[in-house]
């Protein structure tokens, strides 16, 4: 399904002179998570995924390869150092590999996402950079080809190059190249709102790429894997139904699974606050009150509340008012 670069291509693009190229992507929300690696070098995930790619928080990546000596980063008009340049100059690596180039590149990237709301702009970001930096090394890649690209960067990166409903395959190729984004529905096709309610702008203590290698000391990790393609079984279906109360309940399901897998791991991986605990009873009390809404965490204390788009600001005030909520984004 990837396309390789042809020699043709390698050639052209070896010879090219490099304009700036920009693209953007936008953050996605996993509703059945992504949570462990069958490689880790390749950032193969243990299980398949499926999420909703949001609208307006975006991050925009530009890339120049050439009149550099190294890799430089700009990320929100600051140079990036340490661990973040690293890790875009090995990104930028296997782009160059994949093109045959070998000049460094200027990337600076802009991001419409808040920090500290827990929602990654790393999928975003590495999602816009793989089209930048592919386009700019003078690869035509299909969206395939650009999600499995996109997956170097970061696992979930693989699902923003698409929109609306995502489902990213775990595959079955050592190398990879099954285990990219597909479309499951257009962003048209089911309008849903996205809550979140952020409990701490800290900055989170143990990152995605380390709670999933954690994961594995966790006597629940083997049961979270087996579970998985029933979990995406009951997201596609009821995607596909437009079903929110079967969409929510499996998103939930998948969402304390995944936080199981860490209370149970050695030692423990809790990223709740008290706040985020008190914001799950409250969208299990709306929902008995008769407002579908549904909650949803990922590596940090935030609640995100799946919801239609009527009852966002009923659920926006009611998590709003719980004690430890800094604020709420719709
Ligand atoms: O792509 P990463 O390495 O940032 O991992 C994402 C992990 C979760 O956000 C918790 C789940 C997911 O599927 O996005």
């Amino acid at each position: 399904m990837v396309r390789e670069p042809s020699q043709r291509d390698r050639r052209q693009a070896a010879g090219m002179a490099a304009p700036a190229t920009s693209a953007r992507a936008n953050v996605n929300l996993a509703l059945v998570k992504y949570w462990g690696k069958r490689d880790r070098a390749l950032n193969l995930p243990a299980t398949g995924s499926i999420s909703l790619t949001l609208d307006g928080l975006s991050v925009e990546a530009s890339v120049a390869f050439g009149g550099a000596e190294a890799d430089r980063v700009e990320i929100d008009g600051v140079e990036a150092g340490g661990d973040e340049a690293v890790r875009v100059a090995r990104f930028l690596d296997v782009v160059r590999t994949e093109a045959g180039r070998r000049e460094r590149a200027l990337v600076a990237t802009r991001s419409t996402v808040p920090r500290g709301i827990g929602l990654a702009s790393s999928a975003a970001a590495f999602a816009a950079l793989a089209l930048a930096a592919s386009r700019a090394a003078g690869l035509a890649l299909d969206p395939s080809a650009l999600s499995a690209l996109a997956r170097r960067g970061s696992g979930s990166a693989a699902r923003s190059v698409l929109g609306g409903f995502v489902e990213w395959r775990r595959g079955e190729r050592a190398d990879g190249r099954d285990s990219v984004a597909e479309p499951l529905a257009p962003p048209d096709f089911w309008d849903l709102r996205v809550v979140v309610a952020v409990t701490s702008s800290a900055p989170k203590a143990v990152s995605s790429r380390a709670g999933m290698e954690h994961a594995a000391t966790s006597p629940f990790y083997p049961a979270w894997v087996a579970g998985a393609e029933a979990d995406l079984a009951e997201a596609r279906a009821a995607i596909r139904a437009r079903d929110l109360e079967a969409l929510g309940l499996v998103a939930e399901h998948s969402a304390l699974e995944m936080h199981a897998v860490g209370l149970a791991a050695r030692p423990p991986l809790v990223y709740w606050r008290a706040a985020t605990v008190e914001c799950m009873h409250r969208v299990w009390a709306l929902r008995a009150e008769g407002t579908p809404a549904f909650a949803t965490i990922d590596a940090g204390p935030q609640v995100k509340a799946l919801c239609g788009t009527a009852d966002a600001s009923r659920v926006a005030e009611a998590l709003g008012a719980v004690a430890g909520v800094e604020r709420v984004l719709v």
